[in-house]
């Protein structure tokens, strides 16, 4: 791994990716809005992150929830206006705090202006902006199924052609492969670029290309709600000429100063590093980060995890920068995943001390920190389509939606009126207002370690080496070349007495059980349950 002198601001970061329909509602009306994040804003240069990543706030139908755009220069009335935005930006700045917007150009909504432009006529100008044929004897070209559900090619009965959509109906897939579509969303780049946003989150980076001759994805086997998943996708995402297209979408961000793209490469469990990492070009020439979903689908417990870290970093490229992320808007919360309980808290913070102090920019999905657990949502409450569609085998992706809980207040403080999603009823203890008054709140451990972190430069930017142990705990060393650093993780409930021989002296520098202050040995000591326990080395 080549050493950076010299770091950018998205190496030493710590991301926060809210949803902004469920962050905060200043107008009312049960709905998350831009006000309502720059309300927030104090509390998050609190909690001492440097960049925002806001899922879509365009206007949009919100058949997907904003992941279906229909114009890209406005925002939605739902969220505010664009004068909300550019406040949001300045004051963001105010604080030293970044702020990064989600693309989503796999697709548009079916009711953007070039979508319904393209379905005039085949003649018209943008019809080759999005992918159409004519089908074999009113059957659609081939076997692709859309991931929310159906057949991937929508008949449109005006122009006698199919389209394709790899999600819903409502979300037609743009053609990457035409030259005018790829200016005309650089374009739209430009427009957030210019009022100073500080980067993008591409959306399914991985789906853009196609196939050019539509082969069939082949079949698989096994037991899933959706037919999609039943099928190899070889020949509908993750094709070898997206990389073409992600190093020309660099390009020109790099014509912009310190800008940040960072790809989702969706794939199901177990999560592919390799693919991930193949985003990343040669570390300096296609995304800036990209993320593997490996650790989001870990299960828990060290050897897990510490396979899945290794795995993601072998998988790098030379010069290339990796990012960690356990939850997100689209998969269950990792304070659910782990299970519940009098254990739940603490493994929530053994993750958390992991999130922060592994190698590579950590994201924190928003509620994380308050360790906010899945909501329960019945079918009447459901809003995501793709939970609509599979009920009840799959519930869809509302549950890790609900609304932030900042106090005991009615709805948890998030709105006075009822939100657009159930607030978790846990609310009256899980909360902002609680967990900050109490020391050892999640809360207030996320805080102390993201301060901590800020003043290591070994955590920031050091490398990493696993410590060989012999109970399984996960362990490994933060270097830099004139600091060491040294993360204990006891992921299990029992306690552990590890023997590695190790003859330096090392100070407890934070944890959930030793000391800060306290000298030590080499490594000959206990972990407690659950215990995290990050030392320095002294000289
Ligand atoms: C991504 C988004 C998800 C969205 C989908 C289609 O996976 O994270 O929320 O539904 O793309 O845009
Ligand atoms: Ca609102």
């Amino acid at each position: 791994m080549a050493r950076h002198d010299n770091h950018a601001w998205w190496q030493t970061s710590v991301i926060y990716q809210i949803y902004p329909r469920s962050f905060y509602d200043v107008n009312n009306d049960g709905i998350g809005d831009l006000q309502g994040i720059a309300a927030q804003l104090d509390y998050l240069s609190d909690l001492g992150i440097d960049a925002i990543w806001l899922s879509p706030v365009y206007q949009s139908p919100m058949y997907d929830f904003g992941y279906d755009i229909s114009d890209y220069r406005r925002i939605d009335p739902v969220f505010g206006e664009l004068s909300d935005f550019t406040r949001l930006l300045k004051e963001a700045r105010a604080r030293h705090i970044r702020v990064i917007m989600d693309l989503v150009v796999n697709h548009t909504s079916h009711v953007h202006a070039w979508f319904k432009d393209a379905r005039t006529s085949r003649d018209s100008p943008r019809r080759d902006w999005y992918i159409w044929h004519d089908g074999h004897h009113g059957n659609p070209p081939n076997n692709w199924k859309a991931a929310f559900g159906g057949n991937a090619w929508e008949w449109d009965e005006a122009t006698r052609q199919f389209y394709l959509h790899s999600f819903l109906p409502q979300q037609p897939d743009l053609n990457w492969r035409n030259a005018n579509l790829r200016q005309a969303v650089k374009d739209e780049m430009q427009y957030w670029l210019d009022l100073g946003v500080d980067g993008f989150r591409l959306d399914v980076v991985n789906f853009f290309i196609k196939d050019q001759r539509l082969r069939n994805n082949p079949l698989t086997i096994g037991h899933t709600p959706r037919p999609y998943d039943l099928q190899k996708h070889l020949y509908d995402r993750n094709r070898p000429e997206n990389l073409a297209i992600i190093k020309e979408l660099r390009q020109f961000t790099d014509r912009f100063t310190d800008r940040l793209l960072i790809g989702e490469v969706y794939t199901p469990p177990p999560g592919d590093a390799a693919l991930s990492a193949s985003y990343l070009g040669n570390g300096r020439d296609a995304l800036h980060l990209a993320f593997d979903f490996s650790m989001l689908y870990c299960r828990y417990g060290a050897r897990a995890f510490r396979d899945a870290v290794e795995c993601w970093y072998t998988a790098l490229p030379e010069d290339s920068w990796p990012c960690n992320v356990l939850s997100n808007h689209d998969q269950p919360r990792s304070f659910s995943r782990y299970g519940s309980g009098s254990g739940a808290a603490p493994r929530a913070k053994v993750l958390a001390a992991m999130l922060l102090t592994l190698r590579g920019t950590p994201f924190l999905y928003y509620g994380e920190e308050i360790g906010m657990a899945d909501g329960k949502i019945g079918k009447r409450a459901l809003q995501d389509p793709v939970g609509k569609k599979y009920w009840p085998l799959y519930k869809g992706r509302d549950r890790a939606r609900t609304p932030m809980q900042w106090s005991t207040q009615p709805h948890a403080g998030f709105s006075r009126v009822k939100p657009w999603l159930p607030v978790n009823p846990d609310y009256t203890d899980v909360n902002v207002a609680r967990q900050t008054e109490d020391p050892d709140s999640i809360l207030n451990f996320y805080k102390n370690l993201i301060a901590l972190r800020r003043t290591k430069p070994a955590l920031q930017h050091g490398d990493w080496t696993y410590i060989n142990n012999d109970v399984a705990a996960m362990a490994y060393y933060r270097s830099t070349d004139d600091s060491c650093m040294a993360v204990w993780l006891n992921f299990s409930r029992r306690a552990k007495t590890p023997v590695v021989l190790n003859p330096h002296r090392w100070e407890v520098v934070f944890g959930t059980h030793k000391q800060p202050g306290t000298v030590l040995q080499g490594f000959d000591f206990h972990l407690a349950p659950y215990e995290v326990a990050i030392l320095e080395q002294l000289k």
